[in-house]
């Protein structure tokens, strides 16, 4: 009898198990109304529901309105946006993953177009005319780039303010069934923008000091804990290396500070805060990112997962074999087959009758399967 893949092998985090390693990584989809889920959202989440995955995250949703990179991000800074999130989560646990919720704050990322659209900062007029207009806030008042937003530097009571937004996403979150939750502490938004020295020019507790860029971080994963049930994993995801000063060494320390508060996995990542982010970054090679997770993994001690460039059944069974990482993140090879954990399983021999698809599709598959092997074919080589 075959053994069963690493990659198909349960994770249990607290008190949910995933069925497999594979995790949707957040990707957003910049088609949400108001922070609002809208019909595409519910039929692109509903097929990375059914498509194999232990866990599927959600995209970057901005716990507020200023904090929102795009218009058309999604949003948990109000009640009327927990009950379309409920259905999403619906649609995740149904198919028998865990749905997974990453937090987010653009701060000086905020106010830009969609990447089809070039992703640059919109005209101030265009800011202005919204409500109650689109103020951009950051640790410090430096522009990402030339032509970026140069955002207002947060007070002492606006960073206490945000400790405090940050908890009540959680709790609406809680509200809307969500059973993982990631702080996106990478990809030079607010949370990375605090711990970069490029970003981050306060004087006072809050910069300097590498441990002092990293007290947002802390207080903000501890805010969040504090209200998100014990039962449930908290993930943090990391640009554990940047082009702006911060390093693999200031990463293991705030990934061991992090464990400290309650954090329960590292989703490591990198870059985002000048420049490139992983998916536009130059050298990369397929699992560009592992080195990273492996190296926080074993100077931390605690579970990682690694994204980037993961496309092959066989490659992200290598991974997590070898014992680098716990979780693969798989994003774009997402995009490209919705199904690619059902048919990574297969590939790997950890589904030879289908009976990890939905009985809707699995059963008249198994089925064609036993037909054609009645008659000598191979099953394998059929899409
Ligand atoms: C369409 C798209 C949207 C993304 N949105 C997010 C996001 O909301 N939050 C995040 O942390 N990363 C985001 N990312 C980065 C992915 O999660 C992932 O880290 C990256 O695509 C590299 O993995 P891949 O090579 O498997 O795609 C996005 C990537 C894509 C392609």
């Amino acid at each position: 009898m075959q053994t069963m893949p690493h990659l198909f092998t349960p994770f249990p985090l607290r008190g949910v198990a995933l069925a497999n390693r594979v995790m949707v990584s957040p990707m957003a989809q910049y088609s949400a109304e108001h922070g609002l889920v809208t019909d595409w959202l519910f039929g692109h989440y509903g097929r990375l529901a059914i498509g194999g995955a232990g866990l599927v995250f959600t995209e970057a949703v901005k716990v507020e309105e200023r904090g929102l990179g795009t218009d058309g991000d999604m949003g948990l800074w109000n009640e009327a946006q927990i009950a379309p999130l409920r259905r999403v989560t619906a649609l995740i646990r149904q198919a028998g993953a865990i749905a997974g919720i990453q937090l987010n704050h653009a701060g000086r990322q905020a106010g830009r177009s969609p990447p089809w659209e070039g992703r640059g900062a919109l005209p101030v007029e265009v800011m202005q005319r919204r409500d109650r207009g689109w103020p951009v806030i950051g640790p410090s008042p430096i522009a990402k780039a030339p032509g970026f937003h140069v955002p207002m530097a947060m007070t002492l009571a606006d960073i206490a303010d945000m400790c405090a937004v940050w908890a009540a996403a959680a709790r609406r979150a809680v509200a809307a069934r969500l059973q993982g939750l990631e702080l996106h502490g990478g990809h030079g938004y607010l949370i990375h923008q605090f711990l970069s020295p490029t970003a981050n020019q306060r004087t006072d507790g809050y910069g300097g000091s590498a441990k002092n860029r990293m007290r947002f971080a802390l207080e903000i994963a501890e805010a969040v804990r504090v209200c998100w049930p014990a039962d449930r994993p908290l993930f943090f995801r990391m640009s554990v290396i940047d082009e702006g000063g911060w390093h693999f060494e200031d990463s293991v320390v705030l990934a061991r500070e992090l464990k400290r508060v309650g954090v329960d996995l590292i989703d490591c990542t990198s870059g985002g805060i000048a420049k490139a982010t992983p998916t536009d970054a130059r050298n990369v090679a397929p699992g560009f990112q592992v080195e990273l997770a492996r190296g926080i993994r074993s100077a931390a001690a605690i579970p990682t997962a690694a994204v980037g460039l993961i496309t092959e059944a066989r490659h992200a069974e290598r991974i997590v074999a070898k014992g680098d990482v716990d979780l693969v993140g798989i994003g774009r090879a997402f995009l490209y087959d919705p199904f690619w954990a059902l048919h990574a399983g297969v590939e790997l021999g950890a589904d030879p009758a289908f009976e990890r698809f939905p009985p809707q599709y699995g059963w008249w598959l198994n089925r064609r399967r036993v037909q054609l092997e009645r008659e000598g074919l191979d099953n394998r080589s059929l899409p």
